[in-house]
Order: structure tokens, then sequence, then C-alpha cells
């Protein structure tokens, strides 16, 4: 990883805590994040959108939106279950709907047998925008470094 934007747009609605990245090695660095909602959550669509960078990011290949209450009952998109499975032992983001208080992530990172995108070289971001109660509420942003081990 080598950024970690989160920023809410209703601070009324979710509040980011902490949103940050933390070297705890020579080659791992880690993500943190912890932000609280304040009314429960019964609806939320997620807007995973990958990036590239070319002199600016560009869109890239994958784009899809999950139904986030839906698809913790019943895991059905492909690239959902591809994020949602590197990331669910960190979090506490592992149960369906409703969503209310602390929401948490802690000391992510990615396993290197987790990794089987064939992405080539280069810097990605991953953006997920976060829909709450039919209101797009909250964004997080991971900027990540892939190199290719040729
Ligand atoms: C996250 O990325 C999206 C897509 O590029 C952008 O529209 C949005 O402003 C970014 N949000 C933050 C908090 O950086
Ligand atoms: C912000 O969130 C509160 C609580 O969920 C909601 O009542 C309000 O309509 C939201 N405001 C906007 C501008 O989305
Ligand atoms: C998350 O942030 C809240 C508010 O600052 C704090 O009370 C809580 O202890 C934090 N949770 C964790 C696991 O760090
Ligand atoms: C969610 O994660 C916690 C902590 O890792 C675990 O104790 C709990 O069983 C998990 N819940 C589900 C539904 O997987």
């Amino acid at each position: 990883f080598s950024n970690f934007e989160c920023q809410s747009y209703n601070t009324s609605s979710v509040i980011v805590n902490y949103c940050r990245l933390k070297a705890v090695s020579r080659d791992r660095v880690v993500l943190h994040y912890n932000a609280t909602v304040l009314h429960p959550i019964r609806t939320a669509k997620i807007r995973l959108k990958v990036f590239k960078r070319e002199s600016g990011f560009k869109p890239w290949l994958l784009e899809t939106t999950v139904d986030g209450c839906r698809y913790m009952q019943k895991t059905y998109n492909p690239f959902a279950k591809l994020v949602y499975k590197m990331v669910k032992e960190f979090t506490n983001i592992n149960h369906s709907c409703p969503y209310v208080g602390d929401q948490i992530v802690n000391g992510f990172y990615v396993k290197p047998e987790l990794i089987i995108l064939p992405f080539p070289t280069g810097t990605y971001m991953l953006s997920l925008k976060w829909v709450f109660n039919q209101k797009h509420q909250l964004d997080t942003n991971i900027t990540f470094e892939i190199i290719e081990d040729l």
C-alpha cells in the first residue's frame, strides 16, 4: 500500500476516526481504519472501481457495485468476494446489516497467497464509494503498488 484516503460526506452519519497506513517492517505496510457509524445502516451499496496510474489515475478494467447487506448474507459478486476474502480476518465488518458503532480494519495486509489477479507492474487505486441509506456518505481509496515477479 502506498496511500490511503478516507472521507465522510456526512459526519452526522459516519465519522472517520482514523485512516492510515503504517510500515511495520521493511516490506510490509499495514492498513488501519476506524469509523463510527452513528445511525444503523440498513442498506449499503458499495461502488468498487480500480484505477491505474498513467499520468493521473485512469479507470482500469474493474468496476462493480455490490449490495453490501445482500452480499453478507450470500456472497454473489466475484470481485467483491476477492476483496472481502483478503480483508475479512482483519475487520469486524464480517456480519450482515445493520451496521452501527465502530467499524474497524486492524493491521490489514494482503497475504501473498491471496494475490491472484494478473495485474501488470504499476500503481493502482481501489476506490470504494459507500452509499448508505441511499446517500453517498463515504469514500475509502487505497493506492497500492504491484511489482510482477518475473
Ligand atoms: C476517491 O477516488 C474517487 C475516484 O477517483 C474520487 O472521485 C474521490 O474524490 C476520492 N476520494 C477521496 C477521499 O480521495
Ligand atoms: C446525514 O445523515 C443523517 C443521519 O443518517 C441523515 O438524517 C441526513 O439526511 C444525512 N444528510 C445528508 C445530506 O445526506
Ligand atoms: C475506534 O475509535 C473510537 C473513537 O475514537 C474509539 O473509542 C475506539 O476505541 C476505537 N477502536 C479501536 C479498535 O481502536
Ligand atoms: C467475525 O470476526 C470475529 C473476529 O475475528 C469472529 O470472532 C467472528 O466469529 C466473525 N463472525 C463471522 C460471522 O464470521
